[in-house]
């Protein structure tokens, strides 16, 4: 298998959750794009649907790219409160995260929305970033990579190299989300090797080379090159410490 690694773009992606009006969210992202030195990561951020326009706006013509938090799976219909990947796509995002542990655990996103939300990105011509992870509960029962394995073949399972070209993977441990407790650079590493091995038996060998796979988890400056030194770790997607820009910039400047 030939090593792609160094091939593989670093992607550094903030999500913003439930912060940020428009008129904040525009001036963290006008601090970002000018803050943002050139560099081999590829940078995005996903602000609440409310503030992907100002987000747009404020990012035209840098190279952040923007992302949405959520989506629903259908195009359109009578669906109150719900938001479609092709209005996302004409918002200007290209990116969409899918099954956020927020989603399934707040949410009650189940594994087949996570699915129909990652295919309905993708027939929009957006990369989904299908999140997966175990809580802390599950590693304690030794059922961590288990549970990794089946949420990633819920998501993608039975989907071709070609229709999964654009997608990213982010492993999400639910014990490290906003908790200020990180998982080891090996432990991350440990199972990001299981992802693309789950990937390669998924979709074969080409796919699981190319496809990005991001750890997320109280990732910060001084956390994150340690964090992205593992072989198998592609870049990051943060929460809390993307909320400013010094702080994100960090980031993204430890990803190159
Ligand atoms: P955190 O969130 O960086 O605040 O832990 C990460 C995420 O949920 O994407």
């Amino acid at each position: 298998m030939p090593d792609q690694s160094s091939t593989r773009r670093t992607v550094v992606i903030g999500n913003w959750k439930m912060h940020k009006t428009g008129t904040e969210g525009a001036a963290l992202a006008a601090g970002i794009v000018a803050g943002l030195r050139p560099g081999r990561a590829e940078v995005a951020i996903a602000p609440p649907f409310t503030a992907l326009a100002p987000v747009a706006d404020a990012i035209r013509g840098s190279s952040v790219a923007l992302a949405a938090q959520d989506v629903f799976h259908e195009r359109e219909g009578a669906f109150t409160g719900a938001v479609s990947a092709p209005m996302l796509a004409a918002a200007s995002c290209s990116i969409v995260l899918a099954g956020h542990s927020e989603r399934r655990h707040v949410f009650g996103d189940g594994d087949e929305d996570v699915r129909r939300k990652a295919l309905a990105v993708l027939d929009a011509g957006m990369r989904p970033v299908v999140c997966v992870g175990e809580t802390l509960e599950q590693r304690d029962a030794g059922q961590a990579e288990n549970v990794v394995r089946e949420q990633l073949e819920a998501a993608v399972g039975g989907l071709s190299d070609s229709q999964l070209a654009p997608l990213a993977v982010a492993y999400e441990p639910v014990w490290a989300i906003g908790t200020g407790r990180t998982a080891t650079p090996d432990t991350a590493e440990a199972m990001h090797r299981v992802i693309r091995a789950s990937l390669a038996a998924l979709a074969g060998s080409e796919a699981a080379e190319r496809t990005p796979i991001l750890y997320g988890g109280s990732v910060k400056g001084d956390n994150a090159g340690a964090i992205l030194s593992g072989a198998n770790v592609d870049g990051l997607l943060v929460g809390g410490a993307s909320l400013r820009a010094d702080s994100f910039l960090d980031i993204c400047h430890a990803a190159g």
